[in-house]
């Protein structure tokens, strides 16, 4: 089977069950439950799509919720696959590339992250506007799906709103100190571990995003404390009314 056949075979699935959407929405963590506001949600695990992966990490439900928002037709991600739990990029993207094909034009991804720019502090919610792939890999390696988009997409306009650069990192080990101050001086203001393939697969496949960080705590070395999951998760917790609201407005805002 290709890879084109695979993602349209998920596309299919999920199609039968939810139809086409509007707009796909990757919950980070912290946000999953975001997915309760939508009416006549349809909840699809993921072990029910065809080819799709198992979800790993704790806080990371593992389902895609169907339904409508703000009069949008609504796909979102309640957990997401990463490099670092071993999946290869194809299937990390692969439920981007789904969304594609079920007709979603415009993509919300959210994630939690590193603050690397000393004027931000944890519990802040940054837009993200440009990425630097730290990992040496990118999703788009291998042949081109020329379905999808071109083999040499242009990137220099990937996020659709304006305010912070997100660098990815593999993962699953935080940044030392010397790698955040090499990310600050390249020009990174926050760190994290996931969504840049995603963002990636979406702009080759001509879709529009919009990125939104979670700073939940301050990147390693700038505060003379060790960084812990937990605290990843308290300040995720702490914030998720405020980014609630923020996607609320923007969801509401897309569809005016
Ligand atoms: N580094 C990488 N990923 C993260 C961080 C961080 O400091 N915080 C939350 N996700």
């Amino acid at each position: 089977m290709t890879e084109l056949e695979r993602i349209d075979r998920a596309a299919a699935y999920i199609r039968g069950i939810a139809g086409e959407s509007d707009l796909g929405v990757v919950l980070g963590s912290g946000l999953g439950d975001y997915a309760e506001e939508m009416t006549d949600a349809r909840v699809i695990p993921y072990d029910d799509i065809p080819g799709f992966p198992h979800a790993t990490v704790a806080g990371h439900a593992g389902e895609l919720w169907a339904g409508t928002l703000h009069g949008s037709r609504v796909l979102m991600m309640r957990g997401r696959f990463h490099s670092y739990e071993g999946h290869p990029l194809n299937d990390v993207v692969l439920p981007i590339r789904v969304m594609s094909r079920l007709g979603i034009k415009t993509l919300i991804l959210t994630n939690a992250a590193g603050a690397v720019n000393l004027n931000f502090a944890p519990g802040d919610l940054m837009l993200i506007t440009d990425f630097i792939n730290f990992s040496g890999k990118n999703p788009l390696t291998g042949p081109n799906i020329d379905e999808l988009g071109p083999r040499f997409p242009d990137m220099s306009r990937a996020y659709d709103k304006r305010e912070g650069v997100y660098a990815w990192f593999n993962g699953p080990t935080y940044e030392t100190p010397a790698e955040i101050r090499m990310a600050r001086v390249l020009g990174a203001d926050a760190v994290g571990m996931s969504t840049v393939p995603e963002t990636i697969a979406a702009v080759h496949a001509g879709m529009q995003v919009l990125g939104i960080s979670c700073l939940t705590n301050m990147a390693a070395g700038i505060l003379d404390a060790p960084l812990s999951h937990q605290e990843v998760t308290e300040t995720a917790e702490r914030v998720r009314g405020t980014f609630r609201t923020l996607l609320d407005g923007v969801i509401a805002a897309l569809h005016a």
